[in-house]
């Protein structure tokens, strides 16, 4: 049975905006989505929202529903009651273009500040062999659809841009990890994570591994395994000796 939601839409630009009311049918089975596509075919043609395959699967239509960083495409209108005022803002921790599209390209920044896959030197492609244990390890990584939306919720850039260029986020400690647990890698990126990516400044909230719509174990699987890669290179005592003879 189809029923009128009362729909609280961000509107504006990088300038500014406010919050603008709507009311709008909904039908059965239907997700926020949906709602935000009838909204531009019959009262706001110029809504600007990003989405691409209404599947779950690109990661392109990451918004806050009633303050909760969601997939709009994966957040069913039967979550609300049908009294509920649903609230759509755009992904707070990114600027804002237009309406509920941001500017994401912070990830793809630090997605390149991380060095990537480093083969043995001499291994060619076909000769790479692999434990199926190790395979399943990076494939849990491999899953990330690039919603950033653990991104969004990490405390230690929502409400702290200053620690941006410090900090490569959750999304990133995935991919570092990915390559730091992988046999064939032969890059050491213990201190990279710690000194660049900014690993030292998550203090292990897990609001990450809550939002993640791939139920990828961000905190437990990759972020506290390199905080312990870590802390055994440091705490290793020919390292450790190591590192004072260098600064003599
Ligand atoms: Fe999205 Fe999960 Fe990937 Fe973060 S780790 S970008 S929440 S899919
Ligand atoms: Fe942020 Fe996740 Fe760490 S939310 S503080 S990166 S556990
Ligand atoms: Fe692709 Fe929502 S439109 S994840």
């Amino acid at each position: 049975m189809g029923y009128d939601a009362q729909f609280r839409v961000w509107r504006g630009d990088a300038d500014g905006g406010a919050l603008q009311d709507y009311s709008i049918p909904v039908n059965e089975g239907e997700v926020v989505l949906d709602i935000i596509h009838r909204l531009q075919a019959t009262q706001t043609p110029d809504l600007a929202v990003r989405w691409n395959c209404k599947a779950g699967k690109c990661g392109s239509c990451s918004a806050e529903i009633n303050g909760q960083p969601r997939l709009l495409c994966m957040t069913r209108m039967s979550t609300f009651t049908e009294d509920e005022v649903v609230t759509v803002t755009p992904l707070r921790a990114f600027p804002v273009i237009r309406d509920l599209v941001t500017d994401v390209s912070f990830n793809y920044a630090k997605a390149r500040e991380i060095p990537s896959f480093t083969p043995p030197p001499g291994l060619g492609p076909g000769e790479y062999r692999m434990q199926q244990v190790d395979v399943e390890r990076s494939q849990e990584f491999r899953k990330c659809i690039e919603c950033f939306l653990c991104q969004n919720t990490c405390h230690v850039i929502r409400d702290h841009d200053d620690n941006k260029p410090a900090f490569s986020g959750p999304r990133f400690f995935i991919r570092v990890a990915e390559l730091e647990m992988h046999p064939l890698d032969t890059a050491d990126r213990r201190d990279a994570a710690q000194e660049e990516f900014g690993l030292g400044l998550c203090n292990i909230t897990k609001c990450c591994t809550e939002v993640c719509p791939e139920g990828i174990k961000i905190t437990d699987n990759a972020i506290i395994p390199m905080k312990e890669r870590v802390v055994d290179r440091r705490y290793d005592p020919i390292v450790w000796l190591g590192n004072k003879l260098r600064r003599r």
